[in-house]
């Protein structure tokens, strides 16, 4: 039955023609920045336009870079502001901090990728923490980014969609994962789209974790999953990522739990492991060994695995990166996150995935709806139907995913070797993004008195920054 919900607030019609001319000239543009992770305040164009819009309105001055943050839409404006309070101040290096600030977002570990990006941005320093390409997205998705630029034909391209994602784009992602997991993906009801990897972990957290719930992660860990745990007042658990013998691992892959610990870290308070694999910040890609040992843990304690797999297709050594999801009995308790910034190199589109059972995306659709209504319509219409291009082209040499693991190979190398000329020890990344290298040796050669940080990679980040206009994320915090 063809039903007519007046029930949504949008139009069925075009925004006006000057925004659709924005749109289809931003597409013409070859400027890779266009594309990548935007400025977390949102793009300083926008927030410009935005003050001259609302000074006159409001009657005062209003500082673009202080005192306007763009959201994805105005329910997620609601959302970040019942979890924080930023107000402006004067402070010329960092915001001041109101004192109504929730204690989530107050303290220096949680303010620190903001203050990375912020001083980035304040000492024009080449930012290696932020893990963005510094190029376009794949040739299809470009491709398909102009056509629906370029339509205006279809008004649903500028309107709000369904809270479980468009349904072009969950169908061409059903196709892909099907084959990729050996069983049919339900693209109704095994796919949720999310707006970005980080929101689909975010969604899940507040979808699964009541507060004192534990979490077990395994440690180095990405910062921003503890954030996102500790939001939702869950209590982050972790287990060492260590080389069997002690001794230093030479790549990521030397690296493993020790099952004892893992098993102790499993309480009747565990409700869920977070899994990132391949993983960021190590790059070790987990043995389906160690994946079934995880799996059998989790069976016997009844927690949820969350997979975090957004380097999938950044694999370069060592064992094939398997599907925890696909292992026998772990379907029915796995959810998977994937990223299509990652896949594809476009990380400001904003595209993510979770793929997981029925029962397990119902709280995620719940929290979606009420928390963001739904991720960008234009974005998910190009990612539809770039992938259902590259979805033709699967197993081929055409294929997006060799070519990014040749180029992305090409880069780590260069960095490793970059690196080793300066007597920098590091551990191979065998996957992902991420070289992890250890300053003990240089450390000692530079004058880092002017710091003041009670941390030395703190001290060592702020140096470099400031004389070498260069930025790399932390350890301590990554
Ligand atoms: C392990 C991991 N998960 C999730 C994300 C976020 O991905 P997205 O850009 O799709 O939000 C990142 C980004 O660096 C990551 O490293």
């Amino acid at each position: 039955m063809n039903t007519i919900d007046t029930g949504f607030v949008y139009p069925n019609y075009n925004p006006p023609q000057h925004l659709l001319d924005a749109l289809r000239d931003l597409s013409a543009n070859d400027s890779w920045k266009t594309h990548q992770y935007p400025i977390f305040r949102g793009e300083l164009r926008l927030r410009r336009a935005i003050t001259k819009l609302n000074e006159p309105l409001v009657k005062r001055h209003i500082d673009a870079d202080r005192e306007v943050l763009v959201t994805v839409g105005a329910i997620q404006a609601l959302d970040l502001a019942a979890k924080s309070y930023v107000s402006p101040g004067d402070d010329p290096r960092f915001f001041h901090r109101s004192n109504k600030t929730a204690d989530i977002f107050n303290g220096k570990e949680a303010d620190t990728f903001l203050e990375i990006e912020m001083l980035s941005h304040q000492y024009k320093s080449l930012s290696f923490a932020s893990n963005y390409p510094n190029y376009m997205p794949s040739k299809h998705m470009m491709q398909a980014f102009r056509s629906v630029a370029q339509n205006e034909t279809t008004y649903a391209i500028h309107h709000l969609g369904s809270c479980r994602g468009d349904p072009r784009l969950r169908a061409a992602i059903a196709y892909l994962y099907s084959i990729l997991m050996k069983r049919p993906i339900h693209a109704d009801k095994e796919i949720a789209v999310t707006t970005g990897a980080m929101q689909a972990l975010y969604l899940l957290a507040k979808a699964y974790i009541n507060a004192g719930d534990e979490v077990i992660m395994f440690e180095p860990f990405f910062k921003r999953l503890e954030i996102i745990i500790k939001i939702s007042g869950g209590i982050p658990v972790f287990v060492p990522l260590n080389t069997v013998s002690g001794q230093k691992a030479r790549q990521s892959n030397d690296l493993t739990f020790n099952r004892k610990e893992l098993e102790a870290a499993f309480t009747n308070r565990t409700k869920m492991i977070w899994l990132v694999n391949p993983n960021n910040p190590t790059g070790k890609i987990f043995t389906e060994e160690e994946l079934l040992f995880i799996g059998e843990l989790c069976k016997k304690h009844d927690v949820i695995i969350l997979s975090d797999e957004v380097y999938q297709f950044h694999t370069f050594e060592g064992p094939k990166h398997t599907r925890i999801a696909t292992l026998p009995g772990l379907w029915s308790r796995t959810v998977t996150v994937n990223s299509g910034g990652k896949i594809f190199s476009s990380t400001g589109w904003r595209i993510g995935w979770i793929i997981g059972p029925e029962e397990l995306l119902w709280g995620v659709y719940i929290g979606m709806n009420a928390l963001v209504r739904a991720p960008p319509t234009p974005t998910q219409m190009a990612f539809a139907i770039g992938l259902e291009m590259e979805n033709k082209i699967l197993n081929t040499d055409e294929s997006y995913y060799q070519s990014l693991v040749k180029y992305t190979i090409a880069k780590r190398d260069r960095m490793l070797k970059i690196l080793s000329d300066a007597g920098i020890d590091f551990v191979k990344p065998n996957s992902g993004q991420v070289v992890m290298a250890n300053f003990t040796n240089v450390i000692n050669k530079i004058d880092l008195s002017t710091e003041s940080d009670q941390k030395a990679d703190f001290r060592l980040m702020n140096w470099l920054m400031k004389h070498k206009q260069k930025i790399v994320t932390l350890f301590s915090i990554s």
